[in-house]
């Protein structure tokens, strides 16, 4: 027995698959490499003296889905392969839709086909579009996003909770992510940005380091206690964690669900400065410049239905998160291709 881990070589599935691992589980990866490199792979199966299988190919390819699911007794689907930046879904919309919406269709399909019916989605937070109020929770109103890439993540999920419809002996559970940071504590696996990083915490891991010169903080002026974006970060060991937890809790309840992976905690900009320059030990350059279109004020989680239905919280805190982010950053200033 055997769980496909789309995506698995990337930052989020590659932690994931050394927890799945690490638990004993048989792991059979899929990963196109688009974003990611398979010496994260290796250095799982250093950490954990087991290797998953590894399937490079795209989930687009019918063909290599068949062949996937007819060599291994796979059980269950972790689908981690999609496209991920905001700005770039907004000069790419068909790529974003053709990946993260087509390529779920695709792998749904062929699941159907082989007989595997049971899917956990990676889903975001950016569902929520701009919250009407925080903290969020998995009843609070979904839609309004701003961009292809959060648009990929609603439409996914309408089509699956549609599909739970018509084939209710399918088991499908989609966690919808808060902002993951930090690394494994050993520094040997963690983010490892294509270019200029958009998101937060890569980009002060790399100001730290000297790779770039001075943070941006968009926008001081939100209804925050400290002007700036406050955001529910979470661990992405914890975040590993919950996708366990959801694996076990699978056939409980609904043919559907979604479920916030947050802490339930809301930290802002200058807060995470502040604790990555305690983490470093160096002071981090940064100015305050104007708000970044499509941004929220703030965006955290009620974190509630997770613990209830899951057994599950995040046990790490802000600190943790910055130490092992700057852990990573500093064993690994050029990422894994260095
Ligand atoms: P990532 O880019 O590191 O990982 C995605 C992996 O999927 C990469 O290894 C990439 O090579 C692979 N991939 C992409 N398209 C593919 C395809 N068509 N076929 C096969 N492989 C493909 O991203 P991540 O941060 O690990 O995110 C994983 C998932 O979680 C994504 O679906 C992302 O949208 C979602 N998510 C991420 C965040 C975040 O902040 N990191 C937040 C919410 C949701
Ligand atoms: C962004 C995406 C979101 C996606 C998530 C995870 C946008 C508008 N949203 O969320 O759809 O699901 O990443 O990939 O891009 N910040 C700075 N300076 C920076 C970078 C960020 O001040 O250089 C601020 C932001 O304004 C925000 C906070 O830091 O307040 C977190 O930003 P980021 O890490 O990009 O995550 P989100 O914007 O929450």
């Amino acid at each position: 027995m055997a769980i496909l881990v789309t995506g698995g070589a990337g930052y989020i599935g590659s932690h994931t698959v050394l927890a799945l691992l690490e638990r004993g589980e048989d792991v059979v990866v899929i990963d196109n490499l688009s974003n990611a490199s398979q010496e994260s792979l290796i250095r799982v199966a250093e950490l954990t003296g087991k290797e998953p299988a590894i399937c490079v190919a795209d989930i687009l390819d019918r063909n290599a889905l068949k062949t996937l699911f007819a060599q291994h007794n796979i059980t269950d689907v972790i689908h981690f392969a999609g496209l991920k930046s905001v700005s770039e879904s907004i000069a790419k919309p068909l790529a974003y839709y053709e990946n993260n919406v087509v390529g779920t269709m695709v792998l749904l399909d062929e699941m159907q086909r082989a007989g595997v019916h049971s899917l956990i989605f990676s889903s975001s937070a950016t569902v929520y579009g701009n919250p009407e109020s925080v903290p969020l929770s998995e009843a609070s109103r979904t839609g309004g996003t701003t961009n292809p890439y959060g648009t990929s993540k609603l439409m996914v999920e309408q089509i699956l909770r549609d599909f739970s419809v018509a084939e209710p002996h399918f088991r499908i559970t989609c966690l919808r992510y808060f902002n993951p940071a930090g690394a494994h504590p050993s520094g040997r696996l963690g983010e490892d940005p294509n270019g200029i990083p958009n998101n937060l915490v890569p980009y002060i891991s790399q100001v730290a380091i000297g790779k770039l010169a001075c943070l941006t903080v968009f926008g001081d002026d939100y209804p925050t206690p400290d002007g700036t974006g406050v955001r529910d970060y979470i661990h992405v060991m914890d975040l590993a964690q919950g996708h366990l937890a959801a694996l076990d809790h699978r056939n409980d309840g609904e043919a559907f669900k979604a479920i916030n992976l947050g802490t339930g905690v809301g930290y802002s900009v200058l807060d995470l400065i502040k604790a990555f320059e305690k983490a470093a030990q160096t002071k981090i350059n940064y100015r305050i410049v104007g708000r970044r279109s499509g941004d929220v004020a703030e965006c955290w989680s009620d974190s509630s239905l997770a613990r209830q239905q899951l057994g599950w919280q995040a046990t790490r805190n802000l600190e943790e998160m910055m130490r092992d982010a700057w852990n990573w950053q500093k064993n690994n200033p050029g990422g894994y291709n260095a």
